[in-house]
């Protein structure tokens, strides 16, 4: 077993980390209470390949491989989760869909915009009704005349506002559960989509999340994604992936959250001496670093497999779901080590807690995790 990353991964890891600390780190705070998304530098990113990072140089992205594309997820959500989630949806749900998916029509007319970054695109599979039970869609797709015509309403749609085409599932079958889904490509603009409001959030806030309404919106029957009723199986696959990335944005809070706990329990002295030296706080310490490395490991195993076309969706659900706990558990802690100062908006402890906690709701909830886990160890 090899540990070791090659060397364009590691080049690749310091861009993002370089960038991070550059341009996402001045105004974090700011951007997180005024929900201000880094528009710049999510363009600059683009420019740089990290919108596009498992994409061929062919269609303008970085041709590097699911283990880069962690890395880099990691790095900037280490500085900001939000550009972190802005990317991830982007590259592993967005990107890879239409690299995985799409028919020539659709790669030519969209990839090289989304993975340039002149693009942004979004996922949208959630309704009112149908969270974790995923197929339980109402939105409906009835063909006509060269078109397929839209009407429905979808929710929690993550770069809803800001992006330019969205992969909406949508049924074209009613009755048949599952089978009846189908994906399409939908560009912003087309007369009868709008977009709700901005979600107000706890956490993530640099990012837009909003509803879509879909009302007798006209979609070219080019727009589907594959054929009809092969949207869920699109969906599962796509998120297997997707889960790997959100994985790698808690791995990113997580080791945020132990850095400033590190540096602020040297500087911090109680009764005479640094905090560090109390061994409440060692203990605190030695176990946030111990279960980052165990979520990295994870998350790079599941990014791994994925890149040797191994299968890897029970592998990607353990490492959200453990990676997601330990941001929750890590940025707590931190909280807690930093004490009144942690629960003060200034020092920007209390967002790495704020941001967490989504890592254990979006992209299939830690309870739909398990279930992944357990159908897996169960058939076997
Ligand atoms: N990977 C690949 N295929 C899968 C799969 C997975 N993880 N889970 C299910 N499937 C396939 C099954 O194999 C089956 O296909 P076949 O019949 O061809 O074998 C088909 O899907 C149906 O499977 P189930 O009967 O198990 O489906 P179900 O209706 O019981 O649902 C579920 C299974 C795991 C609960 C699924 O609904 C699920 O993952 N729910 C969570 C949804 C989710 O993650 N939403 C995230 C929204 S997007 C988002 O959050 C983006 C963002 O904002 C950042």
């Amino acid at each position: 077993m090899n540990f070791q990353l090659t060397e364009e991964q590691e080049l690749l890891r310091d861009v993002a980390r370089k960038f991070a600390e550059e341009h996402l780190a001045p105004g974090v705070i700011e951007r997180d209470d005024k929900a201000k998304m880094p528009v710049d530098q999510i363009k600059q990113l683009g420019e740089l390949g990290f919108m596009g990072i498992m994409v061929p140089e062919k269609w303008k992205g970085a041709g590097m491989d699911t283990v880069s594309y962690v890395l880099a997820i990691e790095e900037i959500s280490r500085i900001d989760a939000s550009a972190g989630v802005i990317l991830s949806v982007n590259n592993s749900l967005v990107c890879q869909i239409f690299l995985d998916w799409a028919n020539e029509h659709q790669l030519k007319s969209y990839l090289t915009k989304l993975a340039s970054g002149k693009w942004l695109g979004a996922f949208s599979l959630s309704e009112p009704q149908s969270g974790s039970d995923a197929s339980n869609l109402r939105t409906f797709a009835e063909k006509s005349n060269g078109h397929y015509i839209l009407n429905g309403t979808k929710n929690w749609v993550s770069n809803g506002i800001s992006s330019d085409l969205v992969i909406v599932f949508a049924l074209t079958t009613k009755g048949i559960g599952y089978k009846g889904v189908s994906a399409f490509c939908v560009e912003k603009g087309t007369p009868g989509l709008t977009t709700g409001k901005k979600e107000e959030k706890l956490g993530i806030r640099g990012s837009d999340t909003c509803e879509l309404y879909f009302e007798n919106c006209k979609v070219p029957v080019e727009n589907l994604i594959q054929e009809e009723g092969s949207g869920f199986h699109i969906a599962m696959k796509t998120l297997d992936g997707g889960r790997i990335g959100i994985g790698a944005q808690a791995v990113g809070i997580a080791q945020a959250s132990l850095d400033r706990a590190l540096e602020y329990s040297k500087e911090r002295k109680q009764f005479g001496k640094p905090i560090s030296s109390f061994g409440a706080i060692k203990s605190k310490l030695a176990q946030m670093a111990t279960k980052i490395e165990a979520s990295r490991l994870l998350v790079l195993r599941a990014a791994a497999l994925k890149d040797n076309h191994q299968p890897y969706a029970k592998e990607a659900a353990m490492a959200k779901l453990f990676a997601s706990q330990t941001a929750m558990e890590t940025s707590r802690d931190c909280v807690q080590i930093f004490g009144g100062y942690g629960y003060m908006q200034e020092y920007g402890v209390e967002r790495l807690m704020r941001d967490a906690k989504i890592t254990q709701i979006y992209e299939g909830t830690s309870e739909i995790q398990e279930l992944v886990i357990a159908k897996t160890i169960l058939e076997k």
